[in-house]
């Protein structure tokens, strides 16, 4: 463990005895989550993720409404097979550790820049979804949710909003597009009020969801920081754990709340996914 002239702890995963005093007596939790988290259930982090059939993509040629405009049936084909690996794809042990986390605390809120719906899967009741959800469909000219529709095969423009005959899109929210409102506003309140803040597997480089360890740490709240990278976050740390979050958390949920009936797996844990899905 290295000690800095600030204050701020960076250990390689072992688990201070003050961030698990922190924790531990924290009332109001707030997690940010990111790619990350989800890396060691095989699914490749954003900047990964385009393999295989994918790998002549660039995301922003494929995650932006320009994109879609241009080439429908090419976005509308990433994201249908990004939907099934994750479907194929398993929680690992650091979602588990933080549903165990929202179960031990009296206030707690998830925020994900997932789109997985890994969390939820994992057992995590409170989660935002800042950045929408690979499982949901939506008419793009409504944004009304549609759950059923006809995908000709070998169309070479995506299915049609059964209503409308628009086309339908993932509700994903794409570069260039704003956060859904009631989504960032309720996390932004959360963040403010929180005692301890635990940000795990994300490069910090997006924005809004970046500047909701910020507003923590401004109002006061401890800050820690899992990921086995520094980011432009780790120097505004209290603790840094430079590990991969499916060690770490449940290694720090074990040492907040030590004799705690908590194995930190869960029962299919650590399952490759097959990958190429975010
Ligand atoms: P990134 O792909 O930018 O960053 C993933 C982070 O996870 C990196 O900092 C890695 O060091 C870290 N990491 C990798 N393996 C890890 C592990 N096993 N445990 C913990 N950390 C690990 O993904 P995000 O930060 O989620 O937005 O990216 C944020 C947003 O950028 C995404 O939601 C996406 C993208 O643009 C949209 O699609 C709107």
């Amino acid at each position: 463990m290295a000690g800095h002239d600030d204050g701020r702890q960076e250990t390689g995963g072992t688990i201070p005895a003050a961030l698990a005093a922190a924790l531990a007596s924290a009332r109001r939790v707030v997690v940010l989550t990111g790619a990350g988290v989800s890396a060691e259930s095989g699914i490749p982090t954003f900047r990964d993720a385009l393999t295989g059939l994918w790998a002549r993509f660039d995301p922003l040629e494929l995650a932006t409404p320009a994109a879609f405009a241009r080439n429908p049936r090419l976005v509308w084909d990433w994201y249908a097979e990004r939907r099934a690996s994750v479907l194929a794809a398993q929680p690992n042990p650091g979602h588990a550790a933080l549903a165990a986390i929202e179960r031990r605390v009296p206030e707690f809120l998830l925020a994900t820049q997932n789109v997985d719906g890994l969390h939820a899967r994992a057992g995590s009741r409170a989660v935002v979804e800042l950045h929408g959800a690979l499982s949901r469909v939506r008419c793009s000219r409504d944004g009304e949710v549609v759950t059923r529709w006809d995908d000709p095969l070998a169309a070479d423009e995506p299915p049609r909003c059964p209503r409308c005959g628009a086309f339908l899109r993932p509700d994903i929210v794409w570069f260039d597009e704003m956060l859904p409102a009631g989504a960032i506003a309720r996390a932004e309140d959360a963040a403010r009020a929180c005692d301890f803040m635990l940000v795990a597997g994300t490069s910090a480089e997006v924005y809004p969801a970046a500047a909701l360890p910020l507003e923590a740490k401004a109002a006061g709240a401890t800050l820690v920081e899992v990921n086995p990278h520094a980011t432009p976050l780790t120097p505004l740390a209290d603790f840094a754990l430079r590990a991969k979050s499916g060690v770490a958390l449940p290694a720090l949920v074990a040492s907040a709340w030590p004799g705690a009936d908590y194995a930190g797996g869960v029962a299919s844990s650590g399952r490759d996914g097959g990958g190429g899905a975010k």
